[in-house]
Formats: structure tokens, C-alpha cells, sequence
């Protein structure tokens, strides 16, 4: 089927038989491998893109449902040059290690942070709940979080 979307602010067209998830789509056909697969079953939050605003797992969503959205992965969180004021933040507070769930951290908190820039520490740990990462307990990606926040505060 042929499909349209806004990627990170881009007109896009594709291909794509119709049983495509969107994470094949955007990583495969696109070339856009920020986007992360490990569970493929909605449950570990790595393949987090943001679709028309939300925060969406990519694995569990049709390719052919993008058609017409405005799709957001890592690669459009990020200026050309330099860091966004949220990768700053993760860096600041060391919140990774291996980084392979990083980008679904990213995605989600940057939706989270654009719909409400006041979020409390317990609502960023709340939203964040279902992502999964092994390495950093999580406590140093709730602070890069919350010190993001003024960055967020600052756009509106
Ligand atoms: S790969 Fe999509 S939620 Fe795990
Ligand atoms: S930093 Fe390794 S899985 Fe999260």
C-alpha cells in the first residue's frame, strides 16, 4: 500500500505491504534505526515513536495507520547540531548506559514534557513506568527529566 506521513517535519511517501508494524517501516524502509525493537509486544517501550503528539510504541501500531500523521522518532528530537535540552539533561545526569532504550525514554518524556511542563516527579516516574530499561534503576533518567522541564516551561 502506498502511504503518506510527516516525518520529523518531512513529507514522506512509502510502500509497504499492508502487515508492516510501523517500528519495520520507519527502521527498515526508512532508515530511521533510532527507533529501537526489542519485545515487539508493547512492552518494553523501545521502539517509543510520537504520533499526531502522543507517545506510541511502533511495534504495535500498522504502518498504514501513520498514513496522514505527523511521526516524530529520536532523529527529529535532535538539532542538527548539538543536543536537544532533554538529551543535554540525560547526559548531564549520566541517566544511561548501554543506551539501547534511550531513544524510547526520549520520545516519551519529550511528549510527556510537551503536554505538560509542569509534570511532578511522581507523574514523570508514572509516565516513564512503562518504559523498560536494565542498566540505570531508573532514578537518574526521573532527574533528567525533571531538570528538563524548564526548557519545556520556557517554549510554551
Ligand atoms: S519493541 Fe515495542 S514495546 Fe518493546
Ligand atoms: S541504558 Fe541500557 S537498557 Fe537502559
Amino acid at each position: 500500500m502506498n502511504i503518506e506521513f510527516t516525518l520529523n517535519g518531512q513529507l514522506t511517501a512509502v510502500e509497504v505491504p499492508a502487515r508492516t508494524s510501523l517500528s519495520d517501516c520507519l527502521r527498515h524502509d526508512l532508515r530511521k534505526t533510532g527507533t529501537h525493537v526489542a519485545c515487539e509486544h508493547g512492552v518494553c517501550g523501545a521502539c517509543t515513536v510520537i504520533v499526531d503528539g502522543d507517545a506510541v510504541r511502533s511495534c504495535l501500531m500498522l504502518a498504514v495507520q501513520a498514513d496522514g500523521c505527523q511521526v516524530t522518532t529520536v532523529e527529529g528530537m535532535t538539532p542538527v547540531t548539538g543536543l536537544s535540552a532533554l538529551q543535554e539533561s540525560f547526559h548531564r545526569h549520566h541517566a544511561l548506559q548501554c543506551g539501547f532504550c534511550t531513544p524510547g525514554f526520549l520520545t516519551t518524556a519529550h511528549a510527556l514534557l510537551s503536554a505538560e511542563p509542569e509534570a511532578s516527579r511522581d507523574r514523570i516516574r508514572e509516565v516513564l513506568s512503562g518504559n523498560l530499561c536494565r542498566c540505570t534503576g531508573y532514578v537518574n533518567i526521573v532527574e533528567a527529566v525533571y531538570d528538563a522541564r524548564r526548557a519545556y516551561q520556557e517554549n510554551r
